[in-house]
């Protein structure tokens, strides 16, 4: 798919990966629409990139706030031709610790956002797409979904942040399935370290420490090239039910 005067949704687009997406698309003469909590942020983004941008304060989790958010975007933009889920949050919790056992509410938390919020905006997503006039190649939209390398080599206090990845892995080839029927194409990234917010306090010390464990080159991710990730995807139209990893090689102790 050509990626130029598309619309496209962006969850978690207020801040890091999803930010960086939404600049991304701007450049490249798109429009996005943000779905997610931090409204201030949203704005700001808004009041940076002009008119290209729209913010919707969404919950992923939430069927009836998606829903709300994807009515206004159809009334407002018509049409929705990519998805990008990048929403999510990985508070470390350890299944036993000196608190105790891992509180049940946060793990079911984290799954409820990173995994059935990804599905739940990308069914509903996909239900506008469906009703896209299809491109010359027969693609009505692209989704990309946003999994982590904690999808296959969690660390520790990350059961519940690596359960939900692994479910968005799980997931990526059965749904590609189900929406090939309407020309819809579905990938997931699975990013490394990546210098985000998520990040940032961290300090010098850690963050060097990460660099090491990268392969080539011995950095953390740039968001631009998550961003470029989601280029190529959306431009390479035999690219279908695949997670890639973007992590400069790095596998996990
Ligand atoms: N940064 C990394 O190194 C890294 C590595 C692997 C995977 N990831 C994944 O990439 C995605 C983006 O991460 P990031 O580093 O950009 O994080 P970030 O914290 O900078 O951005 C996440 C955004 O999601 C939003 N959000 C959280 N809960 C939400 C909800 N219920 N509804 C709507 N919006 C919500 C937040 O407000 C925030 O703007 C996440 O899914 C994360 O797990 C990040």
């Amino acid at each position: 798919m050509k990626l130029k005067n598309k619309i496209a949704i962006v969850t978690g687009g207020a801040s890091g990966l999803g930010e960086a997406t939404v600049r991304k698309l701007v450049e490249m003469d798109n429009k996005a629409v943000i779905f997610d909590l931090n409204k201030e942020r949203g704005d700001t983004l808004v009041e940076e990139l002009g008119e290209a941008v729209l913010f919707q304060e969404v919950n992923v989790a939430d069927d009836v706030s998606v829903q709300a958010g994807i009515t206004t975007t159809m009334k407002q933009l018509k049409a929705v031709h990519i998805l990008v889920n990048c929403a999510g949050i990985g508070p470390p919790v350890k299944t036993l610790g000196k608190q105790g056992p891992h509180p049940l509410d946060t793990f079911k938390e984290v799954i409820d956002i990173n995994l059935n919020g990804t599905f739940n905006v990308l069914r509903l997503v996909a239900e506008q797409m469906a009703m896209n006039e299809p491109n010359q190649d027969e693609e009505r939209g692209v989704i990309i979904n946003t999994a982590s390398v904690a999808a296959f080599e969690g660390q520790k206090g990350q059961a519940a942040y690596a359960a939900s990845k692994g479910g968005i892995v799980g997931m990526t080839l059965p749904v590609a399935r189900d929406l090939a029927w309407y020309g819809i194409r579905v990938c997931t990234i699975a990013p490394g370290i990546f210098h985000t917010p998520l990040f940032q306090g961290l300090g010098e010390e850690v963050v060097t420490g990460l660099s090491k464990q990268v392969l080539f080159p011995k950095r953390l991710g740039k968001p631009s090239e998550y961003a470029e990730m989601v280029s190529t995807i959306v431009q390479n139209s035999y690219m279908n039910g695949e997670t890639i990893r973007l992590d400069g090689g790095i596998r996990m102790q």
